[in-house]
């Protein structure tokens, strides 16, 4: 949509440091098994994996949640294990188990693996017919894995409770470990940049994992990369908006803001709203941090939290949604009440 430009998008406008009130909002996740809609496309499709690839369904699905709710972004529906797919393991996924990735990499070698970068032409298809078919006020979002966390996937070959492989791997190996590392920044600016120029008008890197690392592996592993992304957006794409979203990181947060040069701050719901907010820069935009349970239980403690998270950041640049990704079972219901409180 050409004139996407004169309108004014409230996600956007907070991205680049000037607060709204109320609060634009959007949900991690917020495409998913809690909807529906979601799931009888899911069953006729046959699959996860099979609705990535699928242009027509994955900006069908991107777009169900923003009909429903009209949150102010939508994010591009894909999975931060693409990358890897692209790098040339094979990615799917066990029923109730999780994500499977072969061959593992536990030596970090990746000798045998050909890469197909090709393959992720259908997702900036997908990213091309959201733009087309989306509201004026909300903001396409695209999104990659940060490489840590990446790297746990591909290493263990599937998740893992405290990411020990890839830990093991990184302090026995670190050469190795680096090589794997860069191919996934490398690969990662690539695909950032293809999402962007098919209409992304900012992006979240998702570092899930970056909370299981000593300070040190820290420092090496989640600050270097993080960095080594933003500058060559900066440099490669300049303008648009990078959120950061290292989840469990806690006291490392202003640390991470400062080294990294994210626009935003993702934060996770174990952290104190009133404490993130005196301990990072008063202009810088944060977005979070809802506990995704507290939107499953409803009622009066969701109203009580929501209240105390808009206290907290009242003075600066904030962008409301879950700490993390929504959880199956939260009754759509429950979003309507949320929305209703923020609109209110
Ligand atoms: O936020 C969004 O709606 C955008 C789409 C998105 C998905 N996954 C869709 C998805 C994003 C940004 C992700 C990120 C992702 N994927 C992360 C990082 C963020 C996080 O949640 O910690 C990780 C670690 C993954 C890897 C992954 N994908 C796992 C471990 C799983 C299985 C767990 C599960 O919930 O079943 C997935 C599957 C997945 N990714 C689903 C969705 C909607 C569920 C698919 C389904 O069963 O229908």
């Amino acid at each position: 949509m050409e004139n996407r430009h004169a309108f004014d998008r409230p996600l956007l406008g907070v991205l680049s440091g000037e607060r709204r009130d109320p609060p634009p909002v959007w949900l991690m996740r917020q495409a998913g098994r809690y909807l529906p809609e979601y799931r009888a496309l899911r069953a006729e499709k046959g699959g996860f994996l099979a609705l990535c690839y699928d242009p027509v369904a994955a900006a069908e699905i991107t777009l169900q949640p923003i009909r429903r709710f009209g949150f102010d972004g939508a994010i591009l529906f894909s999975d931060i294990l693409v990358i890897p797919q692209a790098l040339g393991q094979d990615l799917w996924f066990e029923t109730g188990e999780g994500p499977r990735l072969a061959p593992q990499l536990l030596d970090g070698d990746m000798s045998a693996l050909s890469p197909e970068p090709a393959m992720l032409a259908p997702i900036f298809e997908t990213v091309r017919r959201v733009v087309a078919e989306l509201p004026p006020h909300t903001t396409m979002l695209g999104f990659a894995g940060s490489p840590w966390t990446v790297a746990t996937y591909m290493v263990a070959g599937q998740g893992t409770k405290d990411q020990n492989p890839a830990r093991r791997l990184a302090y026995r190996d670190p050469a190795a470990f680096r090589r794997l590392i860069d191919a996934i920044v490398a690969a990662t600016v690539d695909y950032l940049c293809d999402q962007i120029d098919a209409g992304v008008e900012a992006v979240q890197l998702f570092d899930s994992w970056a909370g299981s690392l000593a300070p040190e592996e820290f420092k090496r592993w989640v600050i270097v990369p993080n960095r080594a992304i933003v500058e060559a957006l900066r440099s490669r794409r300049p303008g648009i908006p990078i959120i950061g979203f290292p989840k469990g990181i806690g006291e490392k947060l202003p640390v991470y803001a400062r080294e990294t040069g994210v626009d935003a701050l993702g934060i996770d719901e174990t952290m104190d709203p009133v404490w993130a907010d005196g301990a990072l820069p008063a202009s810088l935009p944060v977005q979070g941090n809802l506990d995704p349970l507290a939107l499953v239980a409803g009622g009066d403690g969701l109203a009580t939290a929501v209240a105390g998270i808009r206290a907290a950041f009242a003075k600066r640049p904030h962008i409301f949604n879950l700490g993390h990704g929504i959880l199956q079972d939260t009754p759509i219901s429950h979003v309507e009440q949320l929305l209703a409180m923020l609109r209110a």
